[in-house]
This record gives structure tokens, C-alpha cells and sequence, in this order.
């Protein structure tokens, strides 16, 4: 099996910051040829200063992390310090990175990576809002059919949403971007809240990192520990979503999940569902399918996988 070439991009947060450790710990099937940092979780000069942490911690320091936009398209900032801390990787302390940002902007990156790889070969991972792809998309039409696929975690259909009622946290971010992205007629494959909640830290799971005996293994364990809180007491559930990761999983173990071919479009002027993904899952329009919307995963599985490719780092 030759390695897919991925390029991250991300607003690293816990789980952010685990599926990079997902993706660096996994050079057989995965080629990281960059990581791009946007705005979301917390501003830009955090979430690129904390995409270089993780690279660090992962023994990746030659990883290359490009700083992209800094608020989306058409509207301020909305961040979620609530979830993720002042930092975005509150929980342990961690040293500032020595590794360099690279010079030029994420957007320029991605554009120029998708017209030096061949045609087909690059698959996009956005785990924040969208809008470091939707600027590439709309400043470059021409990239549009290189790209073989974007795997992204973003929107909800049965669990509605997190940040508002209606809306999940990525989509809700920057929904024009969201737009653009949905319509864009390249494939997708999305993992929804619908996905991510059943994905969910428990004691004997967080302690399966823990016992690594690793830095990284214990580091995983104390950001799970530390954004637990605040899930738990939300949805009073067993423990917390590990959300991002799951993008990256489903590039290794596509079996893990399951969903259907539909069409997903994108709330951009609703009072109160901004941001929502309308989502046919029962097909009752006769909308194009546009996204492969995951609904099951092997929870199981899932960190059975995480806990061993962390433990390779
Ligand atoms: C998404 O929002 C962020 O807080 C997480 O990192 C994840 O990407 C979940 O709604
Ligand atoms: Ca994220």
C-alpha cells in the first residue's frame, strides 16, 4: 500500500492535536505533506504555534505548519476557550516549539501543493472551519478536480448541534466557507457529531494511553482528562468526544465507519440555524448526493487503533 498524501489543516485544540499524533505515527498509510493552521478553536498565532507543539511531541519537528486565515470569510471570529482553555492545548504545560512556522501563507501551500502533485493524488483533512479551503478554493477553481477527496469533521444531522442548537462548532465557524466547500463537487467524506459522540474517552480508555508509558501516550491522557470536564457536564455522558481524530482514522480503517451518500447543504442566513448542515439523510429531495455523511462507528476499534499508533510514537 503506497502512503496518502494528506495535507492537515487544523485549529489545534485536544483533539486536533491527536489526530495529527494519528497522522505522524502512521507514515505506512499516511503522508503528511504539510499541516495548515487556520483560525477556530482559538486564534491563528495560537493554533499555529500549537500545531508546531504537537508536530514536536511526536518526534516530527521537519513537519511542515504553514499560519493560513485568521477569521472567516465573512464574519468574526467565534472561538470555544469554554471547551479547549486559553491556550487551545490547556491541560498539561508544554514548551514553546523551536521548530519554524514556514514561510507564505496556508492557502498559497495548499494551491500550490495540488498543482505540483499529480492530478488525484492529495486528499485535504480540515478539522477546524473551513475557510483556509474554501479562500484556496475560490482563488484557484483549477485545483477543485486534482483533489482526490476531502475527509472533514464538521456538521451534525441527528445530534443537531454543539455550539448552537442547531449547528456544530466547525460549520458554525465560518458557514460561507462551509458552502463553498459543500458545493464545490469534489468528493467528501464527513464525520459528523452524529459519529463523534459515539466516539467517547472512557476511564479504561484514557488509562490505555496513559500506560504507554510515552510522552505523547501520557500527553493524550491529560488533554483527554482535561476537555472531559467540560463534556461530561454538558451532555452528562461517560466522557468526551474525540472528534478529530476520527477524520484521520477513517483513512486508515475505513471499515470503522459507516454512512450514506447524500446531499448536505449549508445553512447560511437562518436566524437560528446558522451554520446547520441540512442533511437528506432520508433522501426525501432529489438533490445530487454530494458527501459520503458518516453516522456508525467502532468505537472499540477506533481506540484500539489510536492507542496503538500513539504508542509507535
Ligand atoms: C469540532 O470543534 C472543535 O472544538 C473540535 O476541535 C472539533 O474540530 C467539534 O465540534
Ligand atoms: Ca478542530
Amino acid at each position: 500500500m503506497t502512503a496518502r498524501k494528506i495535507i492537515i489543516d487544523t485549529d489545534p485544540g485536544q483533539d486536533d492535536a491527536v489526530a495529527i499524533l494519528l497522522a505522524l505515527a502512521s507514515p505506512d498509510e499516511i503522508e503528511v505533506l504539510g499541516i495548515t493552521a487556520v483560525a477556530g478553536n482559538v486564534p491563528l498565532p495560537l493554533t499555529q504555534k500549537n500545531a508546531r507543539i504537537v508536530c514536536e511531541l511526536a518526534g516530527k519537528p521537519q513537519t511542515r505548519v504553514f499560519a493560513g486565515c485568521a477569521a472567516p470569510i465573512a464574519r468574526p471570529l467565534v472561538t470555544a476557550e469554554h471547551v479547549h482553555g486559553k491556550t487551545g492545548l490547556d491541560g498539561p504545560q508544554l514548551p514553546d516549539p523551536t521548530m519554524p512556522l514556514q514561510d507564505g501563507h496556508a492557502v498559497d501551500f495548499i494551491i500550490e501543493t495540488l498543482r505540483a502533485e499529480p492530478a488525484g493524488s492529495v486528499t485535504l483533512c480540515p478539522l477546524g472551519p473551513l475557510t483556509n479551503i474554501a479562500v484556496a478554493l475560490t482563488r484557484a477553481p483549477d485545483i477543485a478536480p486534482r483533489i482526490r477527496e476531502i475527509v472533514l469533521m464538521g456538521g451534525a444531522y441527528f445530534e443537531v448541534g454543539n455550539i448552537t442548537p442547531a449547528a456544530e462548532f466547525n460549520i458554525y465557524v465560518d458557514p460561507e466557507a462551509a458552502d463553498i466547500v459543500f458545493r464545490s463537487g469534489v468528493p467528501l467524506v464527513v464525520m459528523p457529531l452524529d459519529v463523534t459522540h459515539k466516539a467517547l474517552t472512557t476511564r479504561p480508555r484514557i488509562e490505555a494511553f496513559r500506560a504507554l508509558g510515552t510522552a505523547p501516550g501520557r500527553m493524550v491522557a491529560e488533554w483527554t482528562d482535561f476537555f472531559e470536564r467540560f463534556d461530561k457536564e454538558k451532555y452528562g455522558s461517560d466522557g468526551a468526544p474525540l472528534h478529530d481524530p476520527c477524520v484521520i482514522a477513517w483513512l486508515i480503517r475505513p471499515d470503522l465507519f459507516q454512512g450514506r451518500h447524500i446531499n448536505v447543504m449549508i445553512e447560511t442566513k437562518g436566524d437560528f440555524t446558522l451554520g446547520m448542515t441540512v442533511a437528506d439523510w432520508w433522501r426525501v429531495t432529489d438533490r445530487a448526493p454530494n458527501a459520503m455523511f458518516m453516522r456508525e462507528i467502532d468505537a472499540d476499534g477506533f481506540y484500539r487503533l489510536l492507542t496503538e499508533r500513539i504508542g509507535r510514537l
